[in-house]
Formats: C-alpha cells, sequence, structure tokens
C-alpha cells in the first residue's frame, strides 16, 4: 500500500488554534500530527516521516525559531511554515532566517491555509533530495488487515492511518461509536508496528471502580492503603517498552487524569504511596465511544490531557457510513459462527442482504456479528426475513426512495393497498377512503 496523504505536523501551544488548523487540514485529506510544545514536536519528528511543519513562533519554554533550527539542520528538505501572531516583520525575518519557508500572519482564512499547505509540498516534491517518507507495502488482500474487514474508503483510510502510526510511540485517541471495532485497531496498531513482541494491555477505565483505578494503572507501595500489604506494579510498569490501551478514557477521574498526564509528559509513572517516579517506555493508545472534546468543554476531561493524548486521532466510522462492508462482514461471521458451532455454512437470502442495507445498525460490527451468530444457531441451512430479530421490523429506515416518493404516487398505492384488501369493492374502498365513489373512479381513472 503507497501512502498518499500527507503527514503535517502543527505545533502551537494555543489549543484552540491547534483544532482549527487540524480541522482544515483533516478537510483537505492530510494527516496531522499535534504538538502543543517544541519538546513534543522533536518527539513526533523524530518517530515520524513527516512531509510538513507548521509552527507557531511565540511558545512558553522553548519558542518556534529554536525548533525552525534545529529541523533545518536535521531535516533540510523539509518545508517549515511558521505562523506569527503579531505581524512585525522582524518575526516574520527571524523565522525565514532559521529556516523557514514561508509564513502565515493569524488571522488567516481557510483558503489561505490551503494555498499555502498546497505550494510547501509541492516545492517540496520538487526538491532535489526527497525526506526520507518510507512507502509502506502490504502484502495482505487489501479487505482485510489484521483482522479488520472492509474495502470501504472510511474503513480504508484507518488502516492507513495504522499503517502510519505503528511504528512510533506518538500517543494515538481512537474514537467511534461502540462495536466499531476500537479496540481491534488498537490491537492491529501495535502487532502490526515494530513493538509487537512487547506486552499489550488492555485497560476498560469504566469497568475499575473509581476508587481502585489509580492504584490498578500506575501501582502501589505497601502501606498505601489499607488493604495495600505488599507493594504491587500496575498496568503501566506490566505493559512497559509495549503499548497500554486505555478504553473508556472519559470515565477516567480528576486524579487519575493527573497522573495520565504526568506519565505522558514526563515518560514516568509514580506508584500510589510513594512520590519516587519510575522511567518507563510506553505507548498509550486511548478510545472513547463519547465526545471527549464535549467533556473538555463542559469541564469535566482536561483540556491538555486531551490534547497530550489527541497527538493523533483515529475516527472509526460507523457501519450506516460504509454499509458496503456489510456483506463483506457478514459472510466473515458466517464462516467464523459455521466453524465455532460445527455447523454447514447458513445461506442468507438475498432479501435479509436488502434489509442489512437499510437498517441502522446502532450497535455497529458487534450488532451484525451477534445478529449472524444467532441466526446459525437457530437456523440450519437457509435464512429469511421471518428468521431474523422481530426488531428489525421496525427499525428498518425507509430507503431514499419511499422517503421521496410523490405525494400522487403514494395515494395511488395507498388506494390499491385498501381496493385490494376488500376484494375490490369500490364502494367499501370509497367508505374506508371517506371520499365519495366518484372521486374514487376519478382518481382510479386517472
Ligand atoms: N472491521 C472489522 N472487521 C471484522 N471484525 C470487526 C471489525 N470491526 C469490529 N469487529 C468485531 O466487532 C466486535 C466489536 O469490536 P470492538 O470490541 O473492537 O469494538 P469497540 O469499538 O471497542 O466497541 P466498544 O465501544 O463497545 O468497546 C469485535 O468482535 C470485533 O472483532
Ligand atoms: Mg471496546
Amino acid at each position: 500500500m503507497t501512502l498518499k496523504r500527507e503527514n503535517i505536523l502543527i505545533v502551537d501551544d494555543n489549543y484552540d488554534m491547534l483544532e482549527v488548523l487540524q480541522r482544515n487540514l483533516k478537510a483537505l485529506d492530510y494527516h496531522v500530527y499535534k504538538a502543543s510544545s517544541v519538546q513534543e514536536a522533536l518527539d513526533i519528528l523524530k518517530l515520524s516521516a513527516i512531509d510538513l511543519l507548521i509552527t507557531d513562533i511565540q511558545m512558553p519554554e522553548v519558542n518556534g525559531i529554536e525548533l525552525l533550527k534545529y529541523a533545518n539542520e536535521h531535516y533540510p528538505f523539509l518545508p517549515k511554515l511558521v505562523i506569527t501572531g503579531f505581524p512585525s516583520v522582524n518575526s516574520a525575518v527571524d523565522a525565514i532566517q532559521s529556516g523557514a519557508t514561508d509564513y502565515l500572519v493569524k488571522p488567516f482564512t481557510s483558503k489561505e491555509l490551503k494555498n499555502l499547505v498546497q505550494k510547501s509540498l509541492k516545492n517540496k516534491k520538487a526538491s532535489p533530495i526527497q525526506f526520507s517518507k518510507k512507502k509502506v507495502e502490504r502484502s495482505e488482500t487489501p479487505s482485510v488487515y489484521a483482522g479488520i474487514i472492509g474495502k470501504s474508503t472510511p474503513i480504508q483510510k484507518v488502516i492507513e492511518s495504522i499503517e502510519r502510526v505503528k511504528n512510533n510511540r506518538a500517543t494515538i485517541l481512537i474514537q467511534g461509536e461502540s462495536g466499531t471495532g476500537k479496540e481491534l485497531i488498537a490491537r492491529a496498531i501495535h502487532y502490526k508496528g515494530s513493538f509487537a513482541g512487547n506486552p499489550f494491555i488492555a485497560v476498560n477505565c469504566g469497568a475499575i471502580p473509581e476508587n481502585l483505578l489509580e492504584s490498578e494503572l500506575f501501582g502501589y507501595e505497601k502501606g498505601a492503603f489499607t488493604g495495600a500489604n505488599h507493594t504491587k506494579e500496575g498496568f503501566f510498569q506490566a505493559a512497559n517498552s509495549g503499548t497500554i490501551f486505555l478504553d473508556e478514557i472519559g470515565a477516567a477521574s480528576a486524579s487519575v487524569q493527573v497522573r495520565l498526564l504526568r506519565v505522558l509528559q514526563e515518560k514516568e509513572v509514580t506508584k500510589v504511596g510513594t512520590t519516587k517516579p519510575q522511567k518507563i517506555q510506553i505507548r498509550v493508545i486511548a478510545a472513547t465511544n463519547e465526545d471527549l472534546y464535549q467533556q473538555v468543554k463542559q469541564g469535566t476531561f482536561r483540556e491538555d490531557l486531551y490534547y497530550r493524548l489527541n497527538v493523533v486521532d483515529i475516527d472509526v466510522p460507523s457501519l450506516q457510513q460504509r454499509k458496503e462492508d456489510i456483506p463483506l462482514l457478514a459472510q466473515h461471521f458466517l464462516t467464523k459462527y459455521a466453524k465455532e458451532y460445527a455447523k454447514d455454512k447458513l445461506k442468507l437470502s438475498d432479501r435479509i442482504y436488502k434489509v442489512f442495507q437499510r437498517y441502522a445498525w446502532p450497535g455497529n460490527i458487534r450488532e451484525l456479528e451477534n445478529c449472524i451468530q444467532k441466526l446459525i444457531i437457530m437456523n440450519d441451512d437457509q435464512a429469511d426475513l421471518p428468521q431474523l430479530p422481530a426488531h428489525f421490523k421496525y427499525k428498518i429506515e425507509p430507503t431514499g426512495e419511499e422517503q421521496f416518493m410523490a405525494l400522487e404516487q403514494m395515494e395511488k398505492q395507498y388506494i390499491q393497498k385498501v381496493l385490494s384488501s376488500v376484494n375490490n369493492n369500490k364502494t367499501k374502498a370509497a367508505e374506508i377512503l371517506k371520499i365519495n365513489r366518484k372521486t374514487l373512479r376519478n382518481k382510479l381513472e386517472s
């Protein structure tokens, strides 16, 4: 697989600015890495094949000029854009002298951003030495990747993101509705990547009682609390050198959030009941089916942690958004469960496949999987509409045709339905329709 989308790293200490830039660049189909400090930016630059750097100049601690100097020395052919908040000639000149290829003055329009980004990337392509962007080849058939099934464009984009991030330790936030495959994707990132030989530990933050989550994640020292009879390692220590998957991250309490921030910032963990930190090297993948950004706006999730987690974000499409994958997925589950229950593979009628296309799938792939599993258990070789669970009948969404049917046509269909229910007796039909016989006759003639 050749990666088509370009990687852009944006660096700004202002979270709103990061958000705006990300939204604009994602809309243009670029793959975005975010950093809210120069230190974070350096980590990403070292690990990922970045095609364009966009940085703010004024930042606390180390400023953008220092980043430009570093990048210029180490990645001379990487195009570098600066964003300057004050259109003073000096800062722009400083930036250009430090290696920036161009600059953008705040406030800018999305069109100005687009033009400058496209121009910078085009110039980069013409440079004599190509920056070391690896072309990633995939050997598997395109419809299956590490257990992820799907040919649709939205899921292929997810797979492309996995390819980009699998070999580095950038923190990843996976967002998507329940049952869309977030955990499957987290596992794919780990097992396809260079640390596949190291541990992968999945923790469901929503399933562990709040008072235990902290000590479970970070470990505890003997005597830290009543019942702490011995020192215990946490999930973080256990996942060291590998990947920790923090599912339902939105459920993390305020104190867990503070500790997590520290792990991500300092790359060290501190057990409960001690102040002595331990260095760790770990990739954090967090997932949520809630709108975490909304939680930030409501003040229940720390904004700084949100941006630390969301260095790369992967949005998992719902099954609604990739309905073309339904037959493939259904076939996959039919084979899987036929094997598991030692039965012949069940044949689903064409009508079932049609209903599957029209159904809303609120529980996404997990719901499809459960549905097929039940069909296999309850049926032998064939299944048709009557074999589907009852709720399918009520939840089937109207097709586009029905939704936009002309009134006249709808009236015609309804009249025909009433007529056939009374064996074409026009008097009875007119009674039901509460119109006189003449009107009915006129309608039938027209
Ligand atoms: N693209 C896919 N191909 C094949 N199987 C899939 C795919 N996506 C999800 N599944 C299967 O669907 C089920 C649900 O996936 P998973 O547990 O990863 O979802 P999730 O997004 O983590 O859900 P939740 O938010 O409820 O935790 C699993 O059995 C998984 O193997
Ligand atoms: Mg899950």
